[in-house]
């Protein structure tokens, strides 16, 4: 009798230990899990021949089934095993939206999007779109880590970047999005999230001018449930994903190159954060897959990237 009841209570605990850390686990909504049975050394010898023999094919397979730090991990064998840059070897083989894509992968994600702030802000005219949606979709530590990033990388201070690039009221709101914690606060306010789901509305299909500043207050400072209740999700601390579901659709109505930026953009960043959940929200919304319109819209390698970034279908 004493041994029938301890065995159940046994039972009972190790159901709930497992049960608690499953809890404890996030979930993951990316799209691009890591590769089990990983091997650099051996991926980074077949990338070594690949790019030797200019088979796109294998280039591409191993590259879109590594995640993020794997692909690290490939790159850092490959340069000492074989004394050449990996960027550098890819460039001479791949060629124009192929070769976006894939150097987009080879970089850690605070690279990534340094880069991007870069290139938004270099030159002649400043890309407002891209500051917005990177800016408003990191969260407050990986922000931190992106300014810390474009300081080594371009010996600048992402701050006065912004400050000299941009004007007025937008200036002020990016400079808030790079210092601003989001509210803690899980008490949800619901006459502001009926105000804010209408302004993040307005601004997501475009409609009048929406206040920049006022959208990014509301995406950088509310709390995740606060946010919630105005139709704006989020995974952990970053705005996900109707925002970008937008975004995406709305771009694949641009010119080609705009379309092309953005698409590498959103899924290269998000294919280990929350894809899964846009790809999702994407069907719901436009009655069609991601996939399909990836389909219809690319070709060739590119197409295979993209596709194989966007998960299952
Ligand atoms: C990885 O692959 C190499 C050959 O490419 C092999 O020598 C090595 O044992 C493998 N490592 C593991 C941990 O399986
Ligand atoms: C946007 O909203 C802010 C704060 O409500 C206000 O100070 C600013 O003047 C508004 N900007 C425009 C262009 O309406
Ligand atoms: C594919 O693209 C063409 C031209 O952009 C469009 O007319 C057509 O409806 C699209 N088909 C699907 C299935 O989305």
């Amino acid at each position: 009798m004493f041994s029938a009841v301890f065995i159940v209570l046994v039972i009972i605990y190790f159901w709930l230990f497992v049960k608690v850390k499953e809890e404890a686990k996030p979930k993951f909504y990316g799209t691009v899990p890591p590769y089990p049975n990983f091997n650099a050394s051996s991926d980074a010898s077949v990338l070594q021949s690949a790019i030797e023999k200019v088979d796109v094919d294998v280039i591409v397979a191993i590259l879109v089934k590594r995640n993020n730090e794997q692909r690290q991990k490939i790159k850092a064998v490959y340069e000492s095993s074989s004394g050449k840059n990996l960027v550098k070897s890819l460039k001479s083989v791949l060629r124009s939206d192929v070769e976006d894509v894939i150097l987009a992968l080879l970089m850690p994600p605070a690279h990534f999007d340094a880069f991007l702030l870069r290139r938004a802000t270099k030159g002649v005219g400043t890309d407002e779109d891209v500051l917005v949606e990177v800016l408003a979709t990191r969260s407050y530590a990986e922000i931190q880590e992106i300014k810390k990033v474009f300081k080594q990388e371009y010996q600048k201070e992402l701050e006065e970047v912004i400050k000299d690039e941009t004007s007025g009221d937008f200036t002020a709101a990016l400079l808030a999005m790079l210092n601003t914690k989001r509210d803690q606060n899980t008490v949800v306010d619901m006459e502001l999230a009926r105000k804010d789901a209408k302004i993040l509305f307005e601004a997501g299909e475009g409609i009048g001018k929406a206040n920049v500043s006022t959208f990014i207050n509301i995406l950088t400072t509310r709390s995740g449930p606060q946010l919630s209740k105005s139709g704006a999700a989020l995974t952990g601390d970053r705005v996900t994903p109707g925002l970008l579901v937008h975004l995406v659709h709305f771009l694949s109505y641009q010119g080609h190159g705009t379309r092309d930026e953005a698409l590498i953009r959103i899924l290269v960043s998000r294919s280990e954060v929350d894809l899964q959940k846009v790809v999702e929200e994407y069907r719901a919304m436009f009655e069609k897959t991601l996939h399909e319109d990836v389909m219809n819209d690319t070709k060739g390698h590119y197409q295979k990237v993209l596709l194989a970034l966007c998960g299952p279908n």
